[in-house]
């Protein structure tokens, strides 16, 4: 008898600890929604309902989310979460929230009330980026039309003022710009201009954003996009030589002081609005530089993980080798870095210094 009370009152101590634990392990929200907009770099699904989307912006098919908790693809481009499902586990919900096209119809708040994610593979800032090589995505002008649907609807039931007051304490979590650069590099013509342009149509999607009820703005820059597996081929076939391909490298690395004046610019313009702009092109260097410390130990710099060919950049599907460890690769597939590179990546925006996040993290911004 003494026996069993003793072994009831371990039991019960166990699932104390048991709640304890997963208590601790998911820390308050610290914001009340956030909203997601961009390309496969934050895409949660979207794509996944698209009828004319091809192959090359899909992820909805092994071996894509080999380590995301249900094993099971996602539409994520990624072997597990992506970054903007760290970034929002940062701020203390589960993943992401929601892909929109996920969403049952009519859109009901409950399912709004934590945010959506509006980001397709493939997409741009540009309203044709994509088509050409991933056919069907949602451009940046589309996924705010998307949102601008999202707003209307919690206008309605909640009042326009709590909806503003809301949105204004929420995160926009933003992710674009590569494909546009990507496409340009295949017809260069006049770099300044097209880098211009660039800029120009991230700061009407901003002030658009803005018009709308945004003012707590996340922003990661364009990384260096030539150190993919697809882009090291890339130059091997263009060059016949070994390492990145410097011309997108050079492009992404002159845009971020031209995006980050624009960005300055516009929270001087626009009251209330604040951001944190992070610096992918350092990020990414940074670990380049610096594979193994404490909190990270990659082996593989240059290979995908999932893929075969040179430089393992054929593309990620069922059949291609899988590596054994994902965490000791940076890139997932040929275009994608892996769920441990993205952590890397949310962690820096949420609480890294202005050698990588600027004007504050992300952390500072929800603080404001
Ligand atoms: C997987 O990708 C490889 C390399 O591109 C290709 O040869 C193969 O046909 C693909 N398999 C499937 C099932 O799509
Ligand atoms: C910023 O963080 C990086 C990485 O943790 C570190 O190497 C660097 O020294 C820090 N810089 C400053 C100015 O604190």
């Amino acid at each position: 008898m003494a026996n069993q009370s003793a072994s009831y009152l371990l039991v019960a101590l166990c699932l104390l600890v048991l709640v304890a634990k997963h208590a601790e392990a998911r820390p308050p929200r610290l914001v009340p929604a956030v909203f997601v907009f961009g390309d496969s770099t934050v895409d949660v699904g979207n794509n996944n309902f698209l009828g004319g989307t091809r192959k090359e912006g899909k992820a909805n098919f092994p071996q894509y989310g080999v380590d995301f908790p249900t094993s099971m693809p996602t539409g994520r481009f990624s072997n597990g979460f992506n970054t903007a499902d760290q970034l929002a586990q940062l701020l203390g919900f589960p993943m992401s929230p929601p892909a929109y096209l996920s969403l049952s119809r009519p859109l009901k708040l409950h399912q709004l009330s934590k945010g959506v994610n509006f980001a397709s593979g493939g997409s741009g800032l540009g309203k044709h980026t994509g088509r050409l090589i991933a056919g069907e995505v949602i451009p940046m002008s589309l996924q705010l039309e998307y949102f601008a649907t999202v707003v209307e609807h919690i206008s309605k039931s909640a009042g326009s003022r709590r909806t503003a007051s809301f949105l204004s304490k929420s995160i926009f979590f933003i992710s674009t710009g590569s494909n546009d650069m990507f496409e340009y590099s295949f017809s260069r013509s006049d770099d300044s201009m097209f880098l211009l342009g660039l800029v120009a149509s991230y700061k009407h999607h901003l002030k658009s954003l803005y018009r709308l009820g945004a003012r707590k703005f996340s922003i990661i820059s364009i990384p260096p996009l030539g150190c993919t597996p697809s882009q090291r081929l890339r130059r091997l076939e263009q060059m016949g030589t070994q390492g990145c391909f410097d011309p997108l490298n050079d492009l992404s690395l002159r845009s971020y002081p031209m995006l980050a004046a624009m960005v300055e610019e516009l929270a001087h313009e626009l009251p209330g609005m604040a951001y944190s702009l992070g610096n992918a092109y350092k990020m990414v260097s940074f670990v380049f530089a610096n594979p193994q410390t404490k909190d990270w130990h990659f082996t593989e710099l240059v290979v995908a993980c999932c893929g075969e060919g040179p430089f393992g950049a054929s593309g990620c599907n069922q059949t291609v080798p899988l590596c054994p460890n994902r965490n000791d690769h940076l890139f997932w597939d040929g275009n994608h870095p892996t769920q441990a590179v993205s952590a890397i990546a949310a962690q820096t925006l949420f609480v890294g210094n202005g050698t990588f996040v600027n004007p504050m993290n992300v952390l500072q911004l929800v603080q404001l």
